[in-house]
């Protein structure tokens, strides 16, 4: 199974978000990712709960909803409300991570937990039956365009295995500096879902771009 591409809308025109949701559906986006940054977790401000809501009337494709949020806790319900599909919280933000993800699907949401490149895939041993998604950070969070660190790459082999025969009902996501040359080898290691910001905004042909990291042609 090719994997899904979600663009990160961190790297489209943020004025002209409702016509870049558009145009990423229209080259064959998958799912749309939003990068949610509180300043606090990690050292950068981006968008929140109202964007989110005015992003869903203008798009179909599924929303999966970064929280690079300290106690993201706080704020789950509202982003269910306004239309997150995955909301993706970090191990290292919540003190009782179990908790928040059953608090996530309590509100009707597929759970997701992202690990930073220095956090140990232990973190979540004890949390796989509360899983939708594994997030793999390939790049230290807080900002788009970086460069992909490749111990993701053998974290993510190991991710793969860790989640077993669950794989396929929980996705495993990666998640920056996702490029069409380390886009085979995140495939390989057993991403099933690839994060591009830069690499499919930047690209001269977002429909091409999109296609070629799911691994075919436009
Ligand atoms: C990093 C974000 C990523 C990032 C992806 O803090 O979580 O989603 O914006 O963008 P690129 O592909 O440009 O690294
Ligand atoms: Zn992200």
């Amino acid at each position: 199974m090719p994997p899904k591409v979600a663009p990160s809308m961190l790297a489209s025109d943020l004025a002209r978000l409702a016509e870049e949701a558009r145009r990423m559906e229209q080259a064959g986006a998958d799912w749309l990712h939003i990068d949610v940054m509180d300043g606090r977790f990690v050292p950068n401000l981006t968008m929140g709960i109202p964007v989110v809501q005015s992003l869903r009337r203008h798009t179909r494709l599924p929303l999966d909803v970064h929280l690079m949020v300290a106690e993201p806790e706080r704020y789950v319900e509202r982003f269910a409300q306004a239309g997150g599909d995955y909301i993706v919280v970090h191990a290292e933000a919540t003190a009782h991570l179990h908790r928040t993800l059953t608090q996530i699907r309590a509100a009707g949401k597929k759970a997701g937990v992202a690990l930073n490149p220095g956090t140990p895939l232990s973190a979540v041993e004890h949390v796989l039956d509360e899983l939708d998604m594994l997030v793999v950070m390939s790049v230290n969070p807080g900002f788009g365009g970086q460069a992909f660190i490749p111990q993701a790459l053998p974290k993510l082999e190991h991710a793969a295995k860790l989640l077993g025969s669950r794989l396929g009902r929980v996705e495993l996501e990666v998640d920056g500096g996702v490029t069409l040359q380390n886009a085979p080898a995140c495939r390989s290691a057993g991403a099933s879902v690839l994060v591009a910001g830069t690499s499919v905004f930047t690209a001269p042909d977002p429909r091409e771009a999109i296609a070629a990291l799911r691994g075919g042609r436009a």
